[in-house]
């Protein structure tokens, strides 16, 4: 996987990537990634990336030219068969963890940050395949939802958390929020660690653990209980799990 993100602010960037996870993935070779400056790519004598919008209205916008010939010149690098483009914006589709699966099997990806007030709308038309968004909220720049995104979907690519670790028992893996986790010591502050995780029998702990992922999603994100994936019995538990839980006429989900 090639990832390369094109900014005004590459020394941000830069420090980012150089540390812990994606730090150690870059070095291992399990994934290139690199910032890019768009400023050097300006065509203007004092490397101006911004300008006024026509029409006026408030603040400015990043000029195409310079996005655009820095999109080249990574093209031009490249020896991808694929690539998609992403910008960042609060206009975007709503980042989610089925999409950082998805993007975590494409060859390359590029991603725009953006900055000022927006980009020219004419190179999001040229290069941009998919406009994305971290949030219903809106930031000063681009870099943190690149950085989000990106975090997101390397961390998904075989070896860079090790060998050993599994997707499949984490929040979202199942459409679900994750069961409560413990460890050492067995009791405290008189709290203990819920017997059955002592118990040994893993059949048991397995759906115990799926009991709890249920229940935590209900209470914390019962909007996703709709498109999890659970079986009947399980939808029982949810139903049973509402009758005795909630008082009657009490809107639950
Ligand atoms: N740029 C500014 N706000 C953003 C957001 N919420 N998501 C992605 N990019 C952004």
């Amino acid at each position: 996987m090639k990832l390369t993100i094109m900014t005004l602010f590459k020394e941000t960037i830069d420090a980012m990537l150089a540390y812990s996870i994606v730090g150690r993935a870059k070095k291992n070779n399990y994934i290139a990634i690199e910032a890019v400056d768009i400023r050097p790519f300006a065509n203007n004598k004092h490397l101006q990336v911004d300008d006024y919008p026509y029409g006026g209205g408030a603040g400015m916008l990043m000029m195409a030219q310079p996005i655009y010939d820095c999109y080249q010149f990574i093209k031009e690098k490249s020896t991808a068969s694929s690539r998609r483009v992403i910008y960042v914006t609060p206009q975007g589709k709503v980042w989610n963890q089925k999409m950082a699966e998805e993007f975590s099997k494409e060859e390359e990806i590029v991603v725009l940050c953006g900055h000022y007030e927006g980009v020219d709308q004419r190179v999001i038309d040229e290069i941009v395949t998919d406009e994305i968004s971290i949030g219903d909220y809106v930031l000063t720049g681009g870099e943190l939802a690149a950085l989000v995104i990106t975090d997101s979907i390397i961390r998904l690519i075989p070896g860079v958390l090790g060998k050993e670790q599994s997707f499949e028992e984490e929040s979202f893996s199942d459409g679900l929020l994750e069961y409560p986790q413990y460890t050492r010591p067995a009791v405290f502050r008189d709290r203990k660690v819920p017997d059955i995780l002592l118990s040994g029998n893993h059949q048991k702990i397995a759906a115990y653990r799926k009991e709890q992922a249920i229940i935590n999603t209900f209470h914390k994100r019962p909007d996703l209980l709709e498109l999890a994936d659970i079986n009947k019995s399980e939808r029982h538990f949810i139903d049973d799990y509402i009758k005795k839980h909630c008082k009657k006429g009490q809107d639950v989900l």
